[in-house]
Formats: structure tokens, sequence, C-alpha cells
């Protein structure tokens, strides 16, 4: 039996029973979400339930997955992503408009441009009497543990019959040192056995040393190289990110080449046939469109992915997993899992 999830604020906490039974959730409901008859009975689960989207910094599909995930489980949802339309224009501090949000709703999703603000709204719900969970959905340059949750549950299917990431060689590519999905994805590799990790980036933008001295503390081996061309051939996964350009403070993003880190039709062939690539999306020209037609482009399911595994964060947090296991038996016929 795995643990309870209450705040999602790293990837702290997430053992592999846990991360196990969130991808079994994940693919259940989603099959159980193919007909209408389960859609219908999933939408029962938190009709009484609200979830505040506080969403200042952008964000396209980590907001649009939680949202639609909330309303594949009933529970409705406000949204503050203009700060200009709170009072936090009339001054009001972050801790105050937390506690607010809390009056309202459930559970709070959020998303700021500042690392570690997730940690104090979780702090300050430890302190007052109706505390809400919070969901970190990306802290500044430092955590995306939802988004990290994802590409496990990518990985873990996309290698299915393959014996699951256990054992697998991943390449990270683009700006490591500002991208927090890959932060995060490699916090989660612990819980694996026999990952290989490989860190694909201009010297400039290398993973920092805080994520490599975990990985070495959990005994996690990783090499770095600026040459896709060398690491290509060892992959089975590549999971490519974009130059974070927003954190730029003096053109820095402009010394990226992109002819050493993108993936194209050209250099394709060099990547195994049962490899896949990654991206958590959005992308620049790093990956060729021309990729997404080629069966290892996993990005757009990676994406799809996202709600169906915020919908299992979700469940566990308000406590309904053993529904979803009780209604794969009512609704689902007997079969193999889906696609
Ligand atoms: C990522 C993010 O916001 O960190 N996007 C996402 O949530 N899918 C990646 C990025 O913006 O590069």
């Amino acid at each position: 039996m795995a643990g309870q999830l209450f705040h999602v604020i790293d990837t702290q906490g997430f053992d592999r029973p846990l991360l196990d039974e969130l991808c079994e959730l994940t693919t259940r409901l989603r099959g159980i979400a193919k007909t209408q008859e389960g859609a219908l009975a999933l939408q029962q689960l938190l009709p009484h339930a609200r979830a505040m989207l506080y969403f200042p910094q952008p964000s396209t599909r980590t907001f649009l997955s939680f949202n639609n995930a909330c309303h594949v489980l009933g529970i409705r949802t406000s949204e503050i992503r203009d700060p200009a339309t709170s009072s936090e224009v009339k001054g009001e501090t972050f801790d105050d408009s937390l506690r607010t949000f809390s009056s309202y709703v459930d559970v709070i999703v959020m998303r700021t441009p500042e690392a570690g603000y997730a940690a104090r709204a979780a702090a300050l719900m430890d302190r007052i009497p109706r505390p809400v969970p919070i969901i970190n959905a990306g802290s500044g340059k430092d955590q995306h543990p939802t988004q990290a949750l994802l590409d496990v549950y990518t990985l873990e299917r996309s290698f299915s019959l393959r014996g699951g990431i256990d054992g697998k060689v991943i390449g990270m590519m683009g700006d490591l040192k500002r991208g927090r999905t890959v932060r995060s994805l490699c916090s989660m590799m612990r819980n694996y056995r026999g990952v290989r990790l490989i860190f694909i980036a201009p010297e400039p933008f290398a993973m920092e040393p805080d994520i490599k001295a975990q990985l070495a503390r959990h005994g996690i081996p990783f090499t770095e190289t600026a040459r896709l061309a060398e690491a290509l051939p060892a992959l089975d996964a590549l999971y490519v990110t974009r130059m974070q350009t927003e954190w730029d403070t003096a053109g820095e993003s402009r010394s990226m080449d992109y002819g050493q880190f993108s993936i194209h039709p050209g250099n394709l062939r060099q990547l195994k046939a049962d490899a896949i690539i990654m991206h958590p999306l959005p992308r620049g020209p790093e990956i060729d469109p021309a990729v997404d037609n080629d069966p290892r482009a996993m990005y757009w399911r990676q994406e799809r992915n996202g709600m169906w595994m915020r919908v299992a964060i979700l469940l566990k947090i308000f406590r309904l997993e053993d529904r979803i296991f009780s209604l794969a038996s009512e609704v689902l016929p007997a079969g193999p899992d889906p696609p």
C-alpha cells in the first residue's frame, strides 16, 4: 500500500510504491473515461469539491490539463492568471492571498516565477485552522513535480514491454541549468534501478551541482557531454528541453548553437529504433516539426498523459484511489489496457 498525498511541493515523498500506484491509477482511470458511463461515474466522484488555479506565471498545458483534470472529476474551478486582476495590486501579501483562496476552495494549484513559493504556501497552510493541499505546478527555475510525474508515466508506459524505466539510458538535452522539468525528473530517478543519465548541454547551461550531488548520493550514474551525436546511439529516451530565455539577464541564450542541440530528420537515424523522444513543451527550434511524424516522437502523447496523471494526483489527494479500482471492475469490460 502506497503512502498518502497532501501537498505536492517537490519530489520528496515520492517513493517507488507511490509512483507505481499513480501510474496504475492513471491507466485505470483513462480506461474508465473511455465510455460515457465511465466518464459520468468519474464526474460523480468530487462534484462537491472546488479548486483554485493560481497561475500568475504563463502556462498553457499545465493550466489546461489541471483545469480539465478537475472537470473530469466534477471539481469546480476558479482561476487567477493575471495578478493585475487580484488584490495583489492593492498590496495584499502573498500569504494573505493564499489564505483567502483557502477560505473558498479545497485544493490550490499554483505556478509562480519564484522558487520556494509553493513550499511557503504549504507551510502557511500547516499553520492555519483549515489547511488545503497545495500543488506546485512549477516554481521558478527550481521544481515542477507534476510534470516529472507525467514524464515518469510516459517513460514507464513507453517501456512497459521492456521492463519499465529500470535499466534505461536517458539523455536530457538543452537548458538543464534553468529548466525545472529536468531537475524534478532527475530527482524522481532515484526510485529506479540501473538507470543511467546523460546530460547533453552547452557548458553554460549544464545541470546544476545540487542535482548532480543528489544523483551521486543515490548512486545514479550520469555523464555530461556537449556532443549530441556521441550520446544519441546509446539512448533509450531523449528528453529535449527548450532554452529558458525568460531568465536571460544579458542575452545568454544567444550563445546556444541549436545545430548541436536539436533533433531533426538528419540525426534521427542515429537514435535506436525503439527509443523515444520526449519534450515537456512548448518547443523552440530544438525539435524540428518534421520529427513529429516519427513513431519515436512521444511528446504529444506525453502532453495528453499529463491530464490523466493530474486526475490521478487529485484522486490520491482526495483519497479516492480505491474507488477507481472498484469502478474499473464495474464499468470496464475485461480486456487489455487502453493504448
Ligand atoms: C515547462 C515549464 O513550464 O517548466 N512547461 C510545462 O509545464 N509543460 C517547460 C518549459 O516551459 O520549458
